[in-house]
């Protein structure tokens, strides 16, 4: 089946003023979903919510039914790459970077799956054994969704992943994104970049106001 849905999400970091109002969604297994908005309207904390980082103060984030803090699988079926992940990078090598979730959910066939997601994203298997440090900001960007989809996760997450890249390196991650999307397999994207995005998005929504609008027509 593997849907998410959010029913009703209210969330607020602190009690004087709510930031995400009675949220309803649905993320089905090929929907490719952008989500729009203005700075600071809260859109990285909706993704953080998705993502089962911050629970909602009130309503429900569901998969295949169930809520998302009671499927211990939950974080293997998402991967999320969030704003600017790559000044995260934490491993030696690109490569322990791109195996780290693998290894962590404790899979044996890393090598594979590396080969895999390196395979996807485009990167050179010439900069596996290089410091994640030293790649330029197409490649690290390149690395970071590598190191979300490499456990091979249902529904990929991204948060603002254009920012900072060139024009090349924008049509480069547009390539990835609809390679990804020909695996059948869902993504929820915050972009401002609906030029590059309106062929792949089959639901565009805006956060405003702490509503989520429907903006397929804008
Ligand atoms: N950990 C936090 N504690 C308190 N307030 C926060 C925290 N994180 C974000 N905020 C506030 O919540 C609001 C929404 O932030 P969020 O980062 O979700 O917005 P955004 O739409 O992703 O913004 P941007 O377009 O700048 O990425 C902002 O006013 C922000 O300052
Ligand atoms: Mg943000």
């Amino acid at each position: 089946m593997f849907q998410i849905e959010l029913e009703s999400v209210s969330f607020s970091y602190d009690d004087s003023k709510v930031l995400l109002k009675d949220i309803n969604m649905s993320v089905s297994r090929r929907d490719f979903v952008l989500i729009t908005g203005d700075n600071g309207t809260g859109k990285s904390t909706l993704l953080k919510i998705i993502a089962g980082i911050l629970k909602p103060k009130s309503g429900y984030v569901k998969i295949d039914g169930n809520s998302i803090y009671e499927d211990k699988n939950y974080f293997r079926k998402i991967g999320f790459v969030m704003q600017y992940a790559e000044d995260s990078f934490f491993c030696d090598t690109v490569f322990d970077e791109i195996a780290f979730a693998s290894k962590n959910f404790g899979f044996v066939d890393i090598q594979k799956r590396v080969m895999n997601a390196i395979k996807l994203t485009g990167i050179d298997e010439e900069l596996l054994y290089k410091s994640p440090f030293e790649l330029s900001s197409g490649e690290a960007r390149r690395v970071a969704i590598a190191s979300a989809i490499a456990h091979e996760p249902f529904f990929l997450i991204l948060d603002e992943p254009f920012v900072g890249l060139d024009k090349r390196g924008k049509e480069c991650l547009t390539s990835i994104l609809k390679k990804w999307k020909d695996t059948q397999r869902a993504v929820i994207i915050v972009s401002h970049q609906r030029k590059y995005l309106t062929n792949l998005a089959n639901k565009i929504f805006k956060l405003e106001a702490g509503k989520l609008l429907n903006a397929d027509s804008l």
